[in-house]
């Protein structure tokens, strides 16, 4: 990757790699599945995510995509490979020491919300930081007032629309300051007004040096990404650029 030497421009933000380790990577990681037909879902896959770097993944149905993203958030582990996060190899670590570098360092943003149906929007945002103490009701009232919820603080998800389900859901992945989020067509359910905030938003978020691998058929979010790769039949193919700061 070469994002850590390229001038940062329309707030694309990168940050000084010299100090940090990439956000995530994906060593030659390769994804097996085997049965009747052994389906090779990723094929020696190579990705570096710099932190404050937004990356789009495109490609077409069953290329892969959904099976790297759950690599990149400890969701499932690599046939072959390494996996890392923060400069640190997570591939071999136990399913406990898993769960606890993926709350303290990814945040997600599911297809589907994943939403309490019993719980309150600001509920639902401190959701992650329930085992912990600390002001999170408050800053997931910001949160959400970042995302255009400030007035459905108390709204439970069924009294809430599909876009609006989604900025919940977008607000409860920043609740914990990751140093990764992983979104998967985040701007599916939005109109595009709706989608170009959320994307401005994530722009912010890179710009406070959190990467950002967003799954993707929507061109408005290849826009706003520093970098597009994409998948085709689990091998990856890189190195188009994104609409600001990367042309080359
Ligand atoms: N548990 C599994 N067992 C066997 N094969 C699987 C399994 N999960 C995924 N696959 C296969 O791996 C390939 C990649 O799947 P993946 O879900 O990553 O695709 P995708 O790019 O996210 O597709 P879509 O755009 O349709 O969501 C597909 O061919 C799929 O059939
Ligand atoms: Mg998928």
């Amino acid at each position: 990757m070469t994002a850590q030497d390229t001038p940062s421009e329309a707030g694309a933000g990168v940050v000084d790699q010299s100090e940090h380790p990439p956000a995530a990577e994906l060593i030659e990681v390769t994804k097996r599945y085997e049965g009747a037909e052994t389906v090779i879902a990723l094929d020696a896959v190579d990705l570096s995510i710099a932190r404050g770097e937004f990356v789009a993944v495109v490609g077409p149905s069953g290329s892969g995509k959904s099976t790297m993203l759950n690599l990149l958030g400890l969701l499932d582990t690599p046939t072959e490979g390494t996996v890392r996060l923060d400069g640190r190899d997570v591939t071999d670590l136990s399913e406990r020491a898993l769960t606890d570098a993926r709350r303290e360092r990814i945040g997600f943003v599911f297809q589907d919300f994943h939403l309490l149906p019993t719980l309150t929007a600001v509920e639902n945002v401190t959701l992650p930081t329930a085992f912990e103490s600390g002001e999170y009701g408050s800053r997931a009232t910001i949160l959400l007032r970042r995302v255009g919820l400030g007035d459905r603080l108390t709204h439970t998800p069924d009294e809430l629309s599909g876009g609006q389900k989604q900025r919940v859901a977008i607000a409860r992945s920043l609740i914990n300051e990751p140093a990764l989020l992983l979104a998967d067509e985040p701007t599916g359910n939005l109109d595009r007004d709706t989608g170009t905030k959320i994307l401005e938003e994530f722009a912010q978020i890179c710009d406070r040096g959190v990467g950002v691998v967003a799954v993707t058929h929507d061109e408005l979010v290849t826009e706003y990404a520093d970098r597009t790769v994409r998948l085709v039949d689990g091998r990856l193919r890189s190195g188009e650029r994104g609409g600001d700061g990367f042309a080359t």
